[in-house]
């Protein structure tokens, strides 16, 4: 059926999704967007003087690791095409638009000596054509696209990326500080620790017998503090932008409510997945959750680590850390059911040390991505949750969405995006303050690992063809219409 069509059909019926029978209105000042990120569609891997990221060597040295075998050397081609990417931001109508800057393209060494000018032209460009159009850039300053030359010098598991990235963040602000009033500093943390340099699943892939992990998480959160307390410093008073930190905050819960372990093991798993990176900015106290720091304590010692695999955070560091946000990006795509698991895994590792296992609904629609089933009410919870832990957060949803095959007929994306929506107006209701909403993403993209095999676009790619064709999918048509009239049909 053609497009428009489906679009008609949709109006007339709606959304099979967790949504009450009102007909909901967001507030005209509510900010809706869309989003991408460099190493995912701007391809062009070594034009132009940009360095080589740890994604460019991962895939390069592990293509057998990429599912099938499109990595982003061209990606989406946004940096040729991003004029294009614009026209598609004012089609939606969409108040702005997060992308990501690559370190390796601006600062190929990583260092401040190398800059680029060609590689900061790129992003003066796109820049200047959103103002253009009156839509707001969100800056990302690091996408999981770290250069690979500080990767060589131990990457995020030396201390001194903390410095590295704060030099790289100045010199971001004040080239755009004026044009840009949104910043995310680093998105997932639990994806760029965790998977990065807790297994081989993300680039860089190195394990360091889970010390990496953790130190990992400890330098990234500081080198987010250091570039949040430069801007407060330096930047704020004069260009009143706002400067968040990216957190994965899919909802988890215990499988069964009546089950005293099972709901310990989803404290566990909670804390794990993002209270070890809210605990620290978000919450009165500051530090790491007290849960995971007994439980990773009490590990280490008894597999005869001299210290805890936990590195310490000193006052000065806790005092750095607390409200260092003006808000929370928060993506959420997803739930899981935790139970408690005797199960043995390698020890040491961040499976030993949660114990738990994770399943999902088996009723729940499936997107194409074996992890991404369709639990809208998972957000309202997790909202819930936010409120009670961390006393009403700013939030932005800087990511949702959801995956399909290729096809222009996402009829399962557009009931997605609805059900979330409407989960996510009941939760401002209900007090929640939520700014404002990011689909993930603009365009299809390389979903790292997984290739171009799982498609997240409002716009689909002709990943085949040369000119890398953009064409707007059912799911295009619902959000723009969405956006126009700021109500969610059911
Ligand atoms: C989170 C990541 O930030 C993004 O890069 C990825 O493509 C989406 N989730 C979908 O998996």
């Amino acid at each position: 059926m053609h497009v428009l069509a489906l679009l008609l059909l949709n109006l007339l019926v709606g959304s099979d999704g967790w949504t009450d029978t009102r007909r909901r209105t967001f507030p005209q000042n509510f900010l809706f967007g869309a989003a991408s990120s460099a190493y995912q569609v701007e391809g062009a891997w070594n034009e132009d003087g940009k360095g080589e990221s740890i994604w460019d060597r991962f895939s390069h040295e592990h293509p057998e690791k990429i599912a099938d075998g499109r990595n982003g050397d061209v990606a989406s081609d946004s940096y040729h095409l991003w004029r294009r990417d614009v026209e598609m931001l004012r089609e939606l109508g969409v108040d702005f638009y997060r992308f990501s800057i690559s370190w390796p393209r601006v600062l190929p060494t990583g260092f401040p000596s190398s800059i680029n000018e060609a590689g900061f032209k790129y992003y003066d460009n796109l820049i200047d054509e959103l103002l253009k159009y009156d839509i707001q850039p969100m800056v990302t300053l690091y996408h999981f696209d770290l250069t690979q030359e500080l990767e060589d010098l131990g990457g995020w598991t030396n201390p001194l990326s903390v410095s590295w990235f704060e030099d790289y963040a100045k010199i971001v602000f004040k080239r755009y500080a004026e044009k840009v009033k949104f910043w995310i500093t680093i998105n997932q943390p639990n994806t760029i620790c965790m998977e990065g340099y807790g297994s081989d699943l993300m680039a860089p892939g190195v394990n360091v017998k889970d010390v990496g992990a953790y130190e990992c998480v400890k330098n990234v959160l500081l080198a987010h503090a250091k570039a949040y307390r430069l801007y407060e410093k330096e930047f704020k008073k004069e260009h009143e932008g706002n400067v968040g930190i990216g957190v994965a905050v899919n909802w988890f819960e215990s499988l069964d409510h009546n089950n005293t372990v099972n709901k310990e093991a989803a404290d566990r798993a909670r804390a794990f997945e993002f209270g070890i990176y809210l605990h620290p900015i978000f919450s009165k106290e500051g530090d790491f959750p007290p849960i995971i720091r007994t439980i990773v304590d009490k590990k280490s010692q008894e597999q005869g680590f001299k210290t805890s695999r936990l590195p310490k955070l000193s006052y000065e560091e806790i005092k750095l850390l607390r409200g260092s946000a003006d808000y929370l990006g928060m993506n959420h795509y997803t739930t899981f059911l935790v139970q408690h698991s005797e199960e043995k895994f390698e020890s040491p590792s961040v499976e030993d040390d949660r114990n738990t296992i994770y399943t999902q609904g088996p009723e729940w629609t499936s997107g194409k991505s074996s992890w991404l089933k369709s639990a809208p009410y998972g957000l309202y919870k997790a909202c819930v949750h936010l409120n009670l832990n961390y006393d009403y957060p700013p939030i932005i949803i800087t990511e949702h969405g959801w995956s399909t095959d290729k096809g222009l007929g996402d009829q399962s994306r557009v009931n997605n995006i609805r059900a979330y929506l409407g989960a996510l107006l009941l939760a401002m209701e209900d007090g929640t303050q939520v700014k404002g909403y990011t689909v993930w993403s603009l365009l299809d993209n390389v979903e790292w690992t997984a290739g171009t095999s799982e498609r997240f676009g409002l716009y689909e790619v002709d990943f085949e063809s040369e000119t890398k064709e953009r064409t707007a999918r059912l799911s295009a048509l619902v959000y723009k219409h969405i956006i126009e009239s700021r109500v969610v049909e059911d």
